[in-house]
């Protein structure tokens, strides 16, 4: 969700404000682009040096960039840039500044420009968190659509106990998730996605393998997460990294997947089986490497489980996607695969089209469901190829 999001981090001055340099390290992770502002007072806290690094952006407090050169600070511009604000740690005098509109220092003037969400994390004493005019002005905030990450009880830097602790940035973190993922179409659903090719060993060194490289699969876990929804990604061999959100189970052979897909498969709602599963296996699998010989080699094969035939006869209520990978017959092969898979529809990729199918940062597919809808697309990014299966699916549920 937080992917690709870019986020505006406000810090203030709070015995908190350390707890930013977490929250920077988990929004990273995310893969989120983070730009940080301090207030001149958190910087008694924790140093720009040690956000900025954190962050890999410089982080900004004044309104002036470099006075002799007349270069300023854009508040605007970066309140349009801003996908979402944070301010964390959030001082009752940020807050009371906030809900009065005022602009006497840089991060509020960025804060009455920006139209986007504006997420608010409270750190304070408990009595200045129960105060009177700091409970109106949160009332003040959340009226006019700021969101609130309630402080927790705990031990305070004063020595009392109670209510105005930061939350932990890894409970930040899960508020921001769940909050954007709110109204996507695949919140609450788990889909398994398999990618990449299997590798089947023929000896310690060498093995039996295909040109696939995973990016289909990967992109459609990702479109996935991006519409709310929980990807389980079960990764053939591929060097291809996936975010920190994705859960991710790496296997090496066909039936290392059949293993790990059998694992999760009653506790999904859908299976996109994107893997190019090898369909043969070598018999024996030699603990030695063989050795080189001047006559000839056979390599006797075995063939291996289908796994989307084995969820196809199993399933209950998931909704099962299918690829089909064809050089000759291609749309009367993928209907056949279609039905005698089981499944909800097809996504036929054809080996002759050009930039299309294995390697290949596009490809062009068709899509033909239970009652023989066909459905053509053009050749498109792997991503918005991902994005077009994940429209599909989503109106299975
Ligand atoms: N598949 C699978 N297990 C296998 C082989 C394939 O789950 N052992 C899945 C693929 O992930 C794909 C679909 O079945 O979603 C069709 O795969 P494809 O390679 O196009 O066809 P096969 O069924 O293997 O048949 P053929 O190789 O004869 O075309």
């Amino acid at each position: 969700m937080l992917r690709g999001s870019n986020v505006l981090l406000c810090v203030t001055g709070s015995i908190a404000a350390y707890k930013s340099s977490f929250i920077i390290r988990l929004l990273v992770k995310a893969g989120a682009n983070v730009q940080v502002i301090m207030t001149q007072a958190s910087k008694e806290f924790v140093t720009p040096l040690t956000l900025g690094t954190l962050s890999k952006n410089p982080v900004l407090t004044d309104f002036v960039k470099n006075s002799d050169a007349g270069v300023w600070n854009n508040h605007v511009d970066l309140g349009l840039w801003a996908d979402f604000i944070l301010v964390a740690p959030a001082t009752a005098n940020t807050i009371a500044k906030m809900a009065h509109g005022e602009a006497d220092s840089f991060l509020l003037a960025t804060y009455l420009s920006a139209k986007c969400p504006v997420y608010v994390a409270p750190a304070m004493d408990l009595d200045m968190y129960q105060h009177a005019s700091t409970k109106d002005n949160l009332f003040l905030l959340e009226e006019r659509g700021n969101i609130i990450i309630k402080p927790k009880y705990g031990e305070l830097a004063s020595g009392l106990v109670g209510e105005g602790r930061l939350a932990e940035p890894e409970e930040i973190l899960a508020f921001l998730e769940l909050s954007l993922a709110a109204g996507k179409p695949l919140v609450g659903k788990k889909i398994l996605v398999t990618a990449g090719p299997t590798h089947e060993s023929i000896d310690p060194v060498r093995f039996i393998g295909n040109r696939s490289s995973g990016k289909m699969g990967f992109a459609i876990a990702e479109a996935i997460a991006e519409q709310g929804g929980e990807p389980i990604l079960i990764a053939g061999p591929t060097s291809l990294e996936s975010s920190a959100e994705i859960k991710r189970i790496n296997v090496e052979s066909a039936n290392e997947m059949l293993a790990e897909c059998k694992n999760v498969f009653s506790d999904v709602d859908a299976v996109i089986m994107a893997a190019a599963v090898a369909d043969f296996t070598p018999i024996q699998k030699q603990i030695q490497k063989i050795k080189k010989a001047d006559s000839k080699m056979s390599i006797a094969l075995k063939p291996t489980e289908d796994i989307l035939l084995y969820l196809g006869n199993h399933k209950k209520e998931q909704v099962l996607v299918g690829f089909a990978m064809e050089t000759e017959n291609g749309l009367e092969n993928a209907k056949k695969k279609l039905k005698s898979k089981n499944l909800a529809f097809i996504v036929y990729n054809s080996l002759n089209e050009k930039g299309a199918g294995f390697q290949h940062d596009t490809n062009k597919i068709v899509i033909i469901d239970q009652h023989n809808k066909i459905t053509n697309f053009e050749l498109k990014s792997k991503q918005e190829v991902a994005n077009d299966i994940i429209d599909e699916l989503i109106k299975y549920f």
